[in-house]
């Protein structure tokens, strides 16, 4: 549910308490964990308006980048699977016969995605990217879209992440970048900056969930400084590209 915001003060708090959990502070997990939650019953529709349906090319993309026809039956970790939109993409691919465990800690947003992608294939599980209950070396590939710049604590994240992986297995990362070429990258932190959140707001009915996205994706790490996050909590070949003139990257990387 929705909490209600009373007057400007309280409005004023919920600003700050957005902007300190963009920045990382400790108010981070509990704020992103509430935050979901709350918008959960309205984050399919949201995506699709806000990206104008872009972001379902880059799940397809990154479910492609995770190079599962290696182990058709293998087990795969969705990590903040959300509603299961790429659990879904994956479980959904013609030859797939493995399992996607799709771990979220907002429990409303894996409510939300039942019923998605074919039946006995995806085993949504509560719980936190930082503490996975899998075993090590479990899990034949990873994926983790728009969710790893939520997690409190990046190295920790992706730590946790190598260490379900089995050696040689692929992680892929998708997440929101910002274009580099300066006349792209103008209209887009305009309309990221000041329409999303507008159109955000209203929609959900969340006074800050769509001012965070915009402050999340400022201050998390570039496409080569991820990268290099990446080599140093334990994984190797890693690549990146850009999608849609930077809006969102691409990076994948293989357990040592
Ligand atoms: C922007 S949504 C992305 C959902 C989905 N992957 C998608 O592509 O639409 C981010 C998700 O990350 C989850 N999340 C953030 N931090 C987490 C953590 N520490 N442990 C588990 N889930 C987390 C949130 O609950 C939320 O569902």
């Amino acid at each position: 549910m929705v909490r209600a915001e009373t007057g400007p003060l309280s409005a004023h708090a919920g600003a700050a308490e957005a902007a300190a959990a963009a920045a990382g502070a400790p108010v981070k997990r509990a704020y992103v964990q509430r935050m979901f939650s709350d918008i959960a019953p309205r984050y399919d529709l949201l995506n699709r308006l806000l990206s104008l349906g872009i972001d379902r090319s880059w799940r397809r993309a990154a479910v492609h980048a995770l190079g599962w026809t290696r182990k058709p039956t293998g087990r795969y970790l969705d990590l903040c699977a959300g509603t299961l939109d790429v659990s879904a993409q994956l479980a959904s691919e013609p030859g797939f016969a493995g399992r996607v465990v799709a771990a979220d800690f907002a429990e409303p947003m894996l409510r939300s995605g039942r019923g998605k992608g074919p039946a006995g294939r995806i085993e949504p599980v509560v719980a936190d990217a930082l503490a996975l209950p899998l075993a090590s070396r479990s899990c034949d590939g990873a994926l983790v879209a728009f969710g790893i710049r939520n997690v409190a604590g990046l190295g920790e994240g992706l730590r946790e992440v190598a260490r379900v992986l089995a050696p040689g297995a692929r992680f892929v990362i998708l997440e929101f970048s910002t274009p580099s070429v300066p006349l792209v990258r103008a209209g887009y932190l305009f309309y990221f900056r000041h329409i999303l959140p507008l159109i955000g707001g209203l929609i959900s009915g969340h006074p800050t969930a769509y001012k965070y996205l915009p402050e999340s994706v400022a201050h998390f790490p570039e496409r080569e400084a991820l990268a290099e996050r990446m080599r140093l909590a334990g994984f190797t070949n890693v690549t990146w590209r850009a999608l849609t003139f930077g809006i969102a990257a691409l990076h994948v990387g293989e357990k040592e």
